[in-house]
């Protein structure tokens, strides 16, 4: 698994899934679970509160899957930082592909919306990758080094490595077409080297996770390669004997 340096960190992103008793019936099978790397749930926003209050005390961190790039005001229905801060919030997942191709997201827009989580003490989960055209049109990382590059405008790798960063192929996401770990990896690791040509040390410190049709089956080879530090799980992150299974996966070999 990654480097020692590292904790592993496993994010389920839920995506526009799930209800009050479909999330209860989820945290009841995963609460027994021992969890050896840190552990994220990305929830739709109108159940942070209460999933925040339900993991409150666990190892379990509550997240969101957007936020809005300004602090308050006429946005109508939009989230702040602060609104997600105050109902306990740790994380946001920022940049997501569907909201980038979706929702027309731009890198400028997406590191905006990376600065505001930080200023607020929100963990960020920023997103790259690449689509399956600028990928056999061999632009993958001119791709993702520009998305990279947009953030790193605005934060910092210090700042940034208060989140993490998460390599999302769009060509793998729920798709069941996994990235190979030689696929990840290398993109993994140009991300790093990135990353430390403008701060070694931390680019070091800093997690990146691997996201696209990872389940239990493929989890612990994507999870070996030295740069992959965790993952961001949709699908597999409902059902939550699965995601506990990813997440145990990701504590083999880890640093505690
Ligand atoms: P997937 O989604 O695991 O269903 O491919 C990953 C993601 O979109 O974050």
């Amino acid at each position: 698994m990654g480097s020692p340096l590292r904790r592993p960190l496993v994010a389920a992103n839920w995506k526009m899934n799930g209800s009050r008793a479909a999330n209860g019936a989820w945290v009841s099978a995963f609460s027994g679970v021992d969890t050896p790397c840190d552990v994220v749930v990305a929830a739709p926003a109108v159940y942070v509160a209460e999933l925040a209050a339900t993991f409150a005390g666990t190892r379990v961190e509550c997240g969101a899957q957007n936020l809005n790039e300004h602090q308050a005001g006429a946005y109508t229905g939009e989230i702040s930082a602060e609104m997600l801060v105050d109902v306990g919030c740790r994380w946001v997942i920022v940049g997501h592909s569907e909201r980038r191709q979706l929702y027309g997201e731009s890198n400028a827009t997406v590191a905006s919306k990376s600065e505001r989580a930080v200023s607020t003490g929100l963990r960020p989960i920023v997103c790259v990758g690449e689509t399956l055209e600028e990928r056999e049109a061999g632009r993958t990382f001119q791709v993702i080094q520009a998305q990279l590059a947009a953030i790193l405008e605005l934060l910092s790798v210090d700042e940034l490595a208060q989140g993490a960063l998460a390599y999302e192929p769009v060509w793998a996401i729920g798709t069941g077409r996994t990235a190979t770990p030689d696929q990840a990896q290398e993109v993994h690791a140009a991300l790093r080297a990135q990353l430390a040509d403008r701060d070694a040390g931390t680019a070091m410190a800093l997690r990146i996770l691997y996201g696209g049709s990872v389940k239990p089956a493929n989890a612990a080879d994507l999870f070996a390669r030295p740069d992959i530090d965790g993952g961001l799980i949709g699908g597999a992150s409902l059902i939550a004997s699965d995601f506990a299974a990813i997440c145990a996966a990701a504590g083999g070999t880890a640093a505690r």
